[in-house]
């Protein structure tokens, strides 16, 4: 079969620029696909981390563009080797911290440019007047900040690379006041109902929604899901009217970055036939987080974005009878500051029962999948979610909110599960805090006890979650549709 060119165009990839898991998927889905003969190119806004990160660049093209000034193509490498393209512009992309969010804490004022360029460069670059050697065949766009790169392949381009729209979060749909028609050079026909308005606004996502040629989602049951209120968040209509071409391909996970067996970053290494490394890595956390030292508490951990998607106000509530339970928690995560405050001062109260780390940092959330027993993830819905898979190759078993992919990823320890061996985790009938509390009841009782605990540890941790089955089921995705263009 010929090769297929891809380009896939995203607002962060690890180990670059991370904020969460698009950027986890972005650093290895591309990659995976390169391993199945795929030619696959990154394309990227060019933050500093970037080019500093990126290795020698090689200018690939300059242009003058009356709505942004000038801009610079420039192509660079991943550090595992895959090509990657940085779009050069220094007063839209180099500047210090969150690559959306200013020091403030609010969403930087001039995005709609700096998103809006990064969609046109991506449809340049895919489209008639491509000036890569190769047009790709397929330009694969990621949630809102790369959406409107299919419009203009609608709007400008007449034979253009096929489009496919993943939405890695419904939530984040990137609308603001049309007067940016204008200076996105979009063409004013577009706004409509049946294009790019949305409300009165225009809508990144929506653009595409709308004009990619699939549409897909990071688990299937979020497919299903945002086709209806509430969790289609106004687009529902639009995505059930768009439900033949719209499916969800489980997220995989980068099972070299995320293996107990060979982490650099733990205390101690340890797989699912030696669980004694685990131990290990639990007590220099409790003694690191300044948690007592119990080798026999079981340990709740969270490392998360502090977002109201995650549910975490049901922990902060549920969070003193977790205790009196008997259990141990550790937290790590940023964002909103009252919930951050909370945290803090819950950690406060309970002084070697509970700690908290607000911030953002690889190592420790590593160190936490390691050293932990438990991993809560209640959120109120999930797309995916990749740390509900991260801590069950880790031996920490989840206990996760009844949404999205952390019901398509985790096997809930009913009777008939455990006692057929496939249990993996723990999933809530209802997301609040009795529900939380009565669930972690049920684990403490399957803690004490360890036979069933081990065992549930091994299936998680012998599960597969790679990459190579899923990045086959995109590489279908993009064959398909390129045959139907034949
Ligand atoms: P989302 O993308 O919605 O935040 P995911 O579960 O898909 O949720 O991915 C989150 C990713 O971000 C994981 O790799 C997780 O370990 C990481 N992460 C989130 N918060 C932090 C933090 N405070 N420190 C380190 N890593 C974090
Ligand atoms: C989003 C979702 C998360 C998903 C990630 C990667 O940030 O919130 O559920 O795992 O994207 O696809």
């Amino acid at each position: 079969m010929e090769t297929l060119h891809l380009l896939f165009a995203t607002s962060e990839v690890f180990p670059l620029v991370k904020t969460g898991g698009l950027a986890d998927v972005s650093g290895a889905l591309p990659a995976a696909l390169a391993r199945l003969g795929v030619e696959a190119t990154l394309l990227l806004p060019g933050y500093a981390a970037a080019l500093d990160g990126a290795g020698p660049l090689q200018q690939i093209a300059r242009l003058d563009l009356p709505q942004h000034g000038e801009v610079r193509l420039l192509q660079g490498r991943m550090p595992d080797g895959l090509p990657l393209i940085l779009i050069e512009h220094a007063d839209y992309y180099q500047r210090a911290g969150n690559p959306y969010l200013g020091p403030d804490g609010h969403d930087w004022p001039d995005n709609a440019l700096r998103f809006g360029l990064l969609g046109q460069m991506a449809a340049w670059l895919a489209g008639d007047h491509s000036p890569l050697p190769r047009r790709p065949d397929v330009l694969h766009c990621n949630d809102w900040q790369t959406a409107l790169a299919p419009a203009y392949l609608h709007f400008y381009d007449r034979t253009p690379a096929a489009t496919v729209m993943t939405i890695h979060n419904l939530a984040y749909q990137g609308v603001f006041p049309p007067t940016v028609l204008g200076p996105l050079n979009l063409p004013q026909e577009s706004f409509h109902l049946e294009g790019l308005e949305f409300h009165g606004m225009l809508s990144f996502l929506k653009a595409g929604l709308v004009y990619g040629d699939r549409i897909t989602t990071v688990s299937p049951n979020y497919a299903r899901e945002i086709q209806q209120e509430p969790l289609g968040f106004g687009l529902q209509g639009l995505l059930h009217h768009r439900r033949d071409v719209l499916s969800g391909i489980l997220n995989g996970i980068d099972t070299e970055e995320w293996n107990p067996a060979q982490d650099p970053r733990l205390w101690a290494a340890y797989d699912a036939d030696d669980l004694s490394g685990k131990a290990q890595n639990k007590a220099v956390l409790q003694q690191a987080m300044g948690l007592a030292a119990e080798p026999g508490t079981p340990l709740l951990a969270v490392v998360s974005r502090i977002a109201a998607q995650k549910g975490l106000d049901v922990v902060a509530d549920a969070l003193p009878r977790l205790i009196d339970l008997g259990f141990q928690f550790v937290l790590l995560g940023s964002g909103e500051r009252a919930l951050e405050a909370r945290f803090r001062s819950l950690a406060e109260t309970y002084r070697g029962r509970a700690a908290a780390h607000i911030g953002y940092d690889e190592t420790l959330s590593h160190r936490i999948e390691a050293g932990a027993d438990v991993f809560l993830m209640p959120s109120r819905f999930e797309p995916c979610g990749l740390n509900q898979m991260y801590s069950q190759r880790y031996g920490t078993l989840p206990v996760v909110a009844p949404t999205g992919g952390l019901l398509d990823t985790v096997t809930d320890a009913t009777a008939a599960r455990l006692a057929d061996g496939s249990a993996t985790g723990f999933v809530l009938e209802r997301l609040d805090a009795a529900h939380l509390v009565a669930t972690l009841g049920r684990v403490g009782e399957l803690y004490r006890p360890q036979e069933n605990w081990r065992r549930m540890q091994r299936t998680a941790m012998t599960r597969d979650f790679g990459w190579a089955a899923r990045a086959q089921e995109y590489l279908e995705l993009y064959r398909s549709l390129l045959a139907r263009r034949a």
